[in-house]
């Protein structure tokens, strides 16, 4: 569905509003039957398209998959690769950023205005950029 299609274009509190309710979304279809620990993700591509994804475990503990990475397949699926904003939500006290992992699989895929935002159920707790959240990062441009 595309920003045009939700008329919300030029209405960005709305539009944070859809990715937030996408996020929580996302979280409450996670598949967590070992870690019970739900996580969402959404993203809003600069082409103004958005994708979502969830944290889906396995029986083989290490095969499992973090939300973020869920939401970026559906992403590049969907022929985008640049994200403008992502949602990741998460519940707890703590502020559910993201993974050491997922920091390097957002980083592949953001720009100077990337902003990363921490949620839980109540609304948007903090907001990074990229570069806060990976400082000196090795991106696309380190291979050229
Ligand atoms: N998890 C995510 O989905 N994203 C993160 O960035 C942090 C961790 C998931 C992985 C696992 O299913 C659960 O949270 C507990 O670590």
């Amino acid at each position: 569905m595309s920003k045009s299609e939700l008329n919300m274009a030029d209405n960005p509190d709305a539009l944070n509003s859809k990715l937030f309710e996408l996020a929580t979304a996302a979280m409450n279809r996670a598949y967590v039957p070992y870690s019970r620990f739900p996580v969402g993700a959404a993203i809003e591509a600069h082409s103004g398209e958005i994708y979502a994804g969830c944290n889906v475990e396995n029986a083989a503990y290490p095969e499992g998959t973090c939300a973020e990475a869920g939401a970026i397949a559906a992403m590049v699926m969907g022929g985008d690769t640049q994200i403008k904003h992502i949602y990741v939500m998460g519940k707890g006290d703590l502020l559910v950023t993201p993974c050491g992992g997922c920091r390097q699989k957002i980083r592949e895929f953001s720009r100077a205005d990337t902003e990363i935002h921490i949620c839980d159920e109540k609304g948007v707790r903090k907001t990074l950029t990229m570069e806060a959240l990976l400082p000196f990062s090795f991106g696309p441009d380190n291979l050229v």
